[in-house]
């Protein structure tokens, strides 16, 4: 399976989202490819510091960028069960190229951004790109969302997503928590790092498992939201 991790916006928690889970999906199945389509390098850096660290899952990693990135990531699908394609904030010729080979796309989003014209560019885009690439499905996550539980950015989020077709609202978010950036330092993930936080990890692998076991997440994700949300 490929999912691309994109959206119009930087600093939102993408290459955040694509290295943790690129570790579940490693530590689950093996041999998985991390594609960096972002001329900054910031998923490749985070490779090489793990590499340096000898962390493992050694996790396998390219830079492709234009349309190389949809040819290429076709051919090497047939090496890897699992790729995840991290790209830049913006829509970048990567972005669309991607979208053409991918199964999903998770557009991390952070609260404070979360507006109308992001979403409608975003919404035009899946539109169009899903009459070439008709499995696509689309999601939205929300990133560095608030701890405190009388802030209901998940239901707000989910009011307003309500007009746009394409775009679907994940169960999953993420809260705005120091242990996602200590990681990164590291190369790690949060499932690795040594600042340990039982309140992340159970948000990445929500996450992880609404995007690869959707059928097994139903029931549990209410449960996890509410718990992790009180601190
Ligand atoms: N949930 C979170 N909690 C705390 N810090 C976060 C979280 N998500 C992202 N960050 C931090 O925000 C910054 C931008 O995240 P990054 O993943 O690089 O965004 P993008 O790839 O979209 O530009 C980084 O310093 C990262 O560590
Ligand atoms: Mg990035």
């Amino acid at each position: 399976m490929i999912v691309l991790i994109g959206g119009e916006k930087g600093g939102t928690g993408k290459t955040t989202l694509a290295t943790n889970l690129i570790v579940e999906r490693a530590n689950e199945i093996g041999d998985v490819l991390l594609v960096d389509a972002d001329r900054q390098m910031t998923a490749s850096h985070w490779c090489s510091v793990r590499e340096n660290n000898n962390i493992s899952p050694r996790i396998s990693n390219i830079q492709k960028y234009g349309q190389t990135l949809k040819t290429e990531t076709r051919a090497l699908s047939n090496k890897y069960q699992d790729i995840i394609i991290d790209t830049g904030g913006r829509d970048a010729p990567e972005l669309r190229a991607g979208l053409l080979v991918s199964d999903i796309f998770v557009i991390p989003l952070r609260p404070s951004q979360f507006d109308l014209w992001t979403l409608s560019k975003i919404q035009t885009l899946v539109e169009e790109v899903i009459y070439l690439n008709e499995k696509l499905k689309a999601f939205v996550l929300l990133n560095q969302s608030s701890t405190n539980p009388s802030v209901k950015e998940l239901q707000d989020a989910k009011e307003l997503l309500k007009e746009f077709e394409f775009l679907n609202l994940m169960n999953a978010a993420l809260c705005e928590r120091i242990a996602f950036r200590k990681a990164a330092i590291r190369g790690e993930s949060v499932a690795e790092c040594n600042h340990y936080d039982s309140k992340a990890i159970a948000e990445i692998k929500l996450a992880y498992n609404e995007i690869y076991h959707p059928n097994e997440v139903i029931n549990e994700s209410s449960k996890v939201q509410q718990s992790t949300r009180n601190t």
